[in-house]
């Protein structure tokens, strides 16, 4: 199964995905965490991305696909993949198709999930993430066991004006992203305002109904 996830900033891509990856057993490829990671390692990467990172901005596409395109080429011993934030304009989603097809694959869903600008502030200011497990908490919708609050971190880029910045780059690029797999009625939406868990069975329900081989 491959799976790619869309959805705005704190829509709940994050959450899904590491759902959706425990239950069907995937690779699980962010390429929000692979460019922290390289940002916190000081590779040659990471110093190119922190200034789009700390603003809010997207990362040079040819970047971003020479990251996941080496995962993908390594992703051949797992049940699948779920691609979590990628793609994020047309250009990504061409060159996904592509690398795909090279390696005799295809997407068999694109997931969107659907949340109102006004939600997603309140998210982004609660949102915590636990650098032992890689979980990610929310100190209200899903509060962290009280015994690990002292380790949880807060992200860089979670602040109003970064966030403003991050909101007004989704809502420029993703259209063309969802024409791509509506057109090739691969589009799954749904709506992310519900509980986390509520989310994620309305996923399996519409992903069960595809009835994906492989
Ligand atoms: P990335 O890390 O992907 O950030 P993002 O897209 O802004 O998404 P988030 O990680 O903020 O949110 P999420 O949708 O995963 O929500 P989460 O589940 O955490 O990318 C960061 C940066 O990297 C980009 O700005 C860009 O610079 C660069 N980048 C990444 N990919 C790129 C690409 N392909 N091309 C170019 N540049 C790229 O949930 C948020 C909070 O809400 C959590 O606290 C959670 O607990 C809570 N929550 C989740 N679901 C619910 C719910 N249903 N109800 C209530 N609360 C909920």
């Amino acid at each position: 199964m491959r799976l790619v996830m869309i959805g705005a900033p704190a829509s709940g891509k994050g959450t899904q995905a590491h759902k959706l990856t425990r239950h069907f057993e995937l690779d699980h490829i962010s390429t929000g965490e692979m460019l922290r990671a390289e940002e916190a390692k000081r590779s040659e990467l990471g110093m190119v991305v922190e200034s789009y990172l700390k603003h809010g901005q997207l990362v040079p596409d040819s970047l971003v696909v020479r990251l996941v395109g080496e995962r993908l080429i390594h992703n051949h011993l797992a049940q699948g993949v779920i691609l979590d934030g990628f793609p994020r304009t047309l250009n990504q989603a061409l060159a996904l198709d592509k690398a795909l097809q090279e390696l005799g694959q295809v997407i068999d869903a694109a997931l969107l999930i659907e949340v109102p600008d006004s939600a997603v502030l309140e998210r982004i200011t609660g949102r915590r993430a636990d650098p032992e497990t890689g979980r990610i908490y929310h100190l209200k919708f899903s509060p962290p066991p009280p015994e690990i609050l002292h380790r949880l971190v807060q992200r860089d880029d979670d602040t109003t004006e970064v966030m403003q910045a991050r909101l007004g780059t989704y809502h420029e690029r993703i259209a063309p992203v969802v024409d791509h797999y509506r057109n090739r009625r691969l589009l799954i939406a749904v709506d992310g305002t519900p509980a986390p868990e509520e989310v994620f069975q309305e996923l399996l329900g519409r992903l069960s109904s595809l009835n994906i081989r492989g």
